[in-house]
């Protein structure tokens, strides 16, 4: 795909050599709102939303997209969503609170959590959200807090690990029989047996294979096995689903030379199965669920963050800015690769940089060896593809206070979350009285 139109996809474009977000002065933000600045493009999260929902619909219409909130929790971003009409997947009570307060009905909202306390599930049941195990461990515990409380038993789900994981990094593969999810191949019909003779009388299935997947046929194996474990379920249990999730880990193309994620292909790797499930008359087509978090919201952000320092050590140059892996932690994490381009293009020549932030850790290098047109100490930077796992990993590191983020909508900017200040990082200390006379 051609730069500018990699650009144009993300909402991006620069006009007289002035960098605009949707149609927006990006110069102009970071002067008005100050830097490290996160910027949500509320017309983009809409886009990525329907694309996707019109894909599965022209598939599958009883269909259930399930936006990952740990991607990107502000309440903002969970309003655009539920004004959309999404679900929510949340992998902490944290997250269930955080959609309960956005105003998501409980059957909207799945909780995938793992290493489950007592607390957690209580907290689900209470709530009426649908809970999905990750241990048959964990069965009991659930039993005796349905028991407890006098409820009436929701659908049971239990996240299956079908041993064939994908992701952009070792940390996002999140299947297989050496990792921490879901249960594996031998102990499915056993879990579901137990739920069946505790009086659970609506099952559903989930698997989440990892994350950051840009090519649909990574999927495969995976899905062939957990339709494989989900036939022989059937078969031996006598029980059909009222839901098969398929989780998320759907990737955007995060360097101008790959390719968007071809949506089609990977609804049709989905669907190749799924066929089996719509053939069958007594499943009475069960929803087809899945969890995107990266796809919906990582294009809907960059970050601003402005250069203090240029740095020639006489053997490489640094441009030194305020944001660091504080506030964007996935290059030092992971060694993710984001796009880092100029606010401002300047005529002329080009240079190379390590782009570094101001944390005092020899990580805190956000971009190496990239290749800008020459930068001056003030300039303005964006960081690209911010929006998932952006936010919502950072930290107060070297106590600098999170940065605050705004959203763009119809040419208007708005302040949704203000920035912390010192204060804010000292709230919650307390010191004892022995030390408050120091
Ligand atoms: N469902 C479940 C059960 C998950 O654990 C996750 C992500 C998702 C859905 C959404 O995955 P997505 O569509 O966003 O790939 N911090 C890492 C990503 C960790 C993802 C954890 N689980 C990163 O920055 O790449």
């Amino acid at each position: 795909m051609e730069y500018q139109e990699w650009l144009k996809k993300k909402d991006l474009e620069y006009k007289e050599g002035i960098l605009y977000y949707d149609n927006m002065d990006t110069q102009q933000l970071a002067k008005d709102y100050g830097t490290p600045l996160y910027i949500i493009n509320e017309k983009l999260i809409r886009k990525r939303y329907n694309q996707l929902k019109v894909a599965l619909n022209s598939e599958y219409k009883n269909n259930e997209i399930h936006y990952a909130v740990k991607a990107n929790s502000n309440l903002a971003v969970l309003k655009i969503l539920k004004s959309e009409n999404a679900s929510v997947d949340c992998s902490s009570v944290g997250e269930v609170y955080s959609c309960l307060k956005a105003g998501f009905p409980p059957d909207k909202i799945i909780y995938t959590g793992n290493m489950f306390t007592n607390e957690d599930l209580k907290f689900a049941v209470k709530n009426n959200v649908l809970i999905n195990l990750d241990s048959i461990s964990q069965l009991k515990r659930l039993v005796n807090i349905y028991d407890e409380l006098g409820k009436k038993k929701n659908a049971i789900s239990f996240r299956i690990n079908p041993e064939f994981g994908a992701g952009h990094h070792s940390h996002t593969i999140t299947a297989g029989k050496d990792i921490k999810f879901g249960i594996l191949d031998d102990q499915v019909v056993e879990a579901y047996s137990q739920a069946k003779k505790y009086g659970f009388e609506k099952f559903g299935t989930h698997i989440h294979i990892g994350s950051g997947i840009l090519d649909p046929s990574d999927y495969e194996k995976a899905i062939n096995k957990y339709f494989t474990i989900i036939m022989n379920l059937a078969d031996t249990l006598d029980i059909t689903f009222e839901f098969i999730d398929f989780g998320g880990g759907l990737g955007i193309p995060y360097k101008p030379e790959q390719e968007p994620l071809n949506l089609r292909q990977y609804i049709q790797v989905i669907m190749n199965q799924f066929e089996k499930v719509i053939k069958r008359e007594d499943f009475g087509g069960p929803t087809l669920k899945i969890e995107p978090g990266r796809f919906l919201v990582a294009e809907s952000s960059i970050i601003l963050t402005q250069i203090n320092t240029i740095k020639d050590n006489g053997y490489k140059k640094f441009a030194g800015v305020d944001a660091g892996f504080n506030t964007l932690i996935r290059p030092t994490m992971y060694g993710s690769y984001h796009h880092i381009i100029p606010c401002k293009l300047t005529n002329g020549t080009t240079e190379q940089y390590d782009i570094a932030g101001p944390i005092c850790e020899s990580g805190d290098i956000l971009g190496k060896a990239r290749l800008l047109p020459t930068v001056h100490e003030q300039d303005y930077l964006a960081i690209l593809d911010a929006g998932a796992y952006g936010f919502t990993m950072a930290s107060v590191y070297n106590l600098r206070p999170r940065p605050p983020e705004i959203l763009l909508i119809n040419g208007k900017s708005y302040l949704i979350r203000e920035g912390e200040t010192f204060e804010d990082l000292f709230r919650l200390q307390k010191l004892p009285k022995h030390l408050k006379k120091v």
